[in-house]
């Protein structure tokens, strides 16, 4: 089917032409006779790389611009949002306009309102359902990419939560569910009731095979040698050999660690057959990467770049990784080694992966071997349209036997059912209150009723779950978070904050409990609560490290909220909890991010997220301390809130609220002797430029950000010139 011919305003249409769409792709075709353009909900389970994110689109285009209804589209990933909004952006030309809606949980974002499409996590879209938010009501499509995550126990429940809010709105609704190849897609179908497409077409081949002692073994049984050119490197061999063949590749591994590894062997490899161009392009992107980020993880990078070789993985922090994806994408970069991270959902040229270990290691339940869905989703990088004319996928054996065992499990094997974890007591308790607190009075059988629109009652029955349903009402109860009388659940007012500030309840709980019982504490009996929440990620203890932060927490003895636990397993989790604290505590005591780094072997983008949630964590409390009249404890934990944000001491807050200064240029202002706003804003430029690191663009910077000054300064020397176009610019660019 020609794009000319779907049933889709002239505009569109000619918009997808330029984008380079002129014919759909089989499932594409099929999706459109079953009625993707009539709003009817649809469910494709087809191959990677066979185009699922344009169904999305085509039903977002009909929607959006034949009834003026809303869009919405649900990922898993920040990451992944971050992709869908910078492809959707092109649709600005034709008047439609797209917003990325990720942030803030404890929010309605009525600013959405004026958007067309919108681009939400599962997690954001969830918390805007719960904030009500108005305009819900005008989405008319909801788009749930990579829906197969229905099965991963983290990401699944809430999107399986926010399917069902959506199906339990009033009025027609289209949904849309773009999955991976599964073995009951049809389950998920006939829950959404809706029309399913499988195909196993793919626009691109894709060779998948297993790799032993210098050969490649492909699925269809033929064998291929692969070149020598080092020996007994076999992973040095298989890259080589691709790129010598003009192709780039794509790495996985299980670890940071081996992603670095890996990439500190193959750099002199890769390095000695490029040519003098390309190598010259790779210094000059090597000095990039070093301008963007000083620290330690930015050096170790741009020092791999400059040999055509790069890691990926969730340590990096967003601009190193753009760097890293765009210049693989534009071919400068020849191979990225990286974690699963990468595995879903992006297009990249990888004429060939490499799967370099299929285990991978769960501190609570040890080594594991990865779904055959995840080795797909990981395969499938290779060989994308656009990119290549062919794929290669290839599982590395260490045995002949091993060899075997791969080619029949991942890559002649069936990949797995899909199947709810919605019953998970840490999912459960959230979106319980969430459904009392919503519907504001309803009975134990309402709450049963609305568990009846989920992949779980559809699955297992909704009876399958009363014991579970009833055990956390008794708790929610009990914690003060809802009501009973005469068999009526009414959510309390902190029950309806909690659900709001989007954290777990039983991180309300303790926190409450904590703030109640205490006078105001040291700062890192706050932390400490911060960390002792289940909606806090915690760093693992290392070997080694037993000792050193047994000491610590005995140091703080008496000081936090919560003693030393007696239990072996409990004081594990102490411990890992007291060395997050201090990762924490290092951060807003103005410590330089690569001795972070050094200490607790993360990377900036692992401060990052660590420090985000904390930070929602922290606001959380403070929330809740302020609604319980709490005040010095709400006080203490806004402010640090607030240092956790930025990295800094209390001194240096009013200097980090201007835009562009950060935890080390605030430091260094203040150490100059500009302490406050005020000092700052009657600095002379010429002062500014003169201290280190303050050049003359964050000079400027922080004179916008003061307003009046330069508009005056700078509009009277413009008067003087002639009346241009470029000087009513520069009106709207300072008094926006
Ligand atoms: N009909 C088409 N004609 C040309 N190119 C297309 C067409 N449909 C999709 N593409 C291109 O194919 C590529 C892969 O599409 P997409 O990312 O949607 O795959 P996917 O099915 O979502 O894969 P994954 O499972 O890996 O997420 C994109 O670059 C997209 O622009
Ligand atoms: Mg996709």
């Amino acid at each position: 089917m020609l794009v000319e011919e779907l049933p889709l305003p002239e505009k569109a249409i000619k918009l997808l032409k330029e984008r380079g769409i002129r014919e759909l792709y089989p499932p594409q075709e099929k999706a459109v006779k079953y009625g993707l353009l009539d709003g009817k909900n649809i469910i494709v389970a087809i191959p990677t790389a066979a185009g699922k994110t344009l169904i999305g689109e085509l039903a977002m285009l009909k929607t959006v611009l034949e009834y003026g209804g809303k869009a919405l589209y649900l990922v898993p990933l920040k990451a992944l949002a971050n992709e869908k909004y910078e492809e959707f952006k092109v649709y600005e030309k034709i008047g439609i306009k797209v917003a990325l809606s990720t942030g803030d949980y404890d929010s309605s974002d009525p600013w959405l309102k004026d958007y067309d499409i919108i681009i939400a996590t599962n997690e954001k879209a969830d918390s805007l359902l719960r904030h009500r938010a108005s305009w819900i009501e005008d989405v008319q499509v909801l788009i749930a990419d990579e829906i197969h995550l229905l099965n991963y126990a983290d990401r699944g429940p809430t999107l399986e939560i926010v399917l069902a809010r959506f199906k339990q709105l009033s009025g027609e609704r289209q949904i849309v569910g773009l999955s991976a190849t599964i073995r009951n897609a049809e389950e998920i179908a006939s829950w959404l009731n809706a029309k399913l497409i499988v195909d196993d077409w793919r626009p691109v081949k894709l060779y998948e095979g297993v790799y032993f002692n210098g050969k490649i073994i492909f699925s269809n049984g033929t064998i291929k040698d692969v070149r020598e050119f080092y020996p007994r490197d076999d992973i040095a061999n298989l890259t080589v050999e691709t790129i010598k063949d003009g192709g780039q590749v794509l790495i996985f591994t299980n670890t940071r660690a081996n992603t670095i590894r890996i990439s500190r062997r193959l750099k002199s490899k890769i390095m000695s057959i490029l040519s003098r161009d390309e190598k010259l392009k790779l210094l000059q992107l090597a000095d990039k990467m070093r301008r963007a980020s000083s620290s330690l993880m930015g050096e170790e990078l741009a020092n791999f770049i400059s040999g055509g070789v790069a890691f990926h993985h969730a340590g990096l922090n967003y601009e190193q990784r753009k760097i890293v994806e765009n210049a693989f994408r534009e071919g400068i970069i020849k191979v990225v080694v990286a974690t699963p991270t990468l595995a879903a959902g992006v297009n990249l040229p990888a004429r060939r992966v490499i799967i370099h270990s299929y285990w991978r290691y769960d501190p609570r339940i040890g080594r594991y071997e990865i779904p055959v869905l995840e080795y797909k989703q990981m395969a499938g990088r290779a060989g994308r349209p656009k990119y290549d004319e062919y794929g290669e996928a290839i599982l590395v054996a260490r045995s002949m036997d091993e060899a075997e065992y791969l080619l029949t499990k991942y890559i002649r094997g069936e990949v797995e059912e899909i199947t709810s974890k919605l019953a998970r007591e840490q999912a459960l308790r959230g979106h319980t209150l969430a459904i009392i607190a919503l519907s504001q009075n309803t009975t134990l059988s309402g709450v049963l009723d609305f568990m009846k629109n989920t992949f779980y009652a559809y699955q297992y029955g909704v009876e399958n779950m009363i014991v579970k349903v009833k055990a956390i009402l008794k708790f929610l109860k009990e914690s003060g978070f809802i009501l009973e009388e005469d068999e009526k659940l009414k959510p309390t007012a902190i029950g309806l904050r909690v659900i709001q500030l989007y954290i777990d309840p039983l991180t309300a709980k303790r926190i409450i409990e904590a703030l109640k019982a205490n006078e105001p504490k040291h700062i890192m009996a706050y932390i400490h609560l911060i960390c002792h929440t289940p909606d806090m990620p915690k760093l693992y203890l290392r070997r080694g490290e037993y000792e050193y932060y047994a000491e610590l927490a005995k140091e703080y003895e008496g000081k936090l909220f919560f003693d030393i636990p007696n239990d072996e397993k409990e004081l594990e989790f102490y411990l890992a909890e007291i060395k997050t604290a201090l990762l924490l505590y290092y951060w807003i005591e103005e410590i330089s991010e690569d001795e972070i780094i050094r200490k607790f072997d993360v990377g900036p983008g692992d401060i990052r997220s660590l420090t985000q949630t904390a930070e929602w964590i922290a606001y959380a409390a403070s929330e809740l301390a302020k609604m319980l009249k709490l005040n010095e404890h709400s006080k203490i934990l806004s402010e640090l809130r607030e240092r956790l944000k930025y990295g800094v001491k209390k001194e240096l807050l009013q200097l980090v609220r201007i835009p562009g200064i950060g935890r080390v240029k605030a430091r260094i202002l203040y150490d100059h002797g500009y302490r406050t706003l005020e000092k700052l804003k009657q600095a002379r430029i010429e002062e500014l430029i003169r201290i280190p690191l303050i050049g003359l663009e964050t000079a400027k910077k922080i004179k916008q950000y003061f307003g009046l000054e330069i508009k005056e300064m700078e509009v009277k020397k413009r008067r003087e010139k002639v009346e241009d176009k470029s000087s009513i610019l520069y009106w709207i660019k300072y008094s926006g």
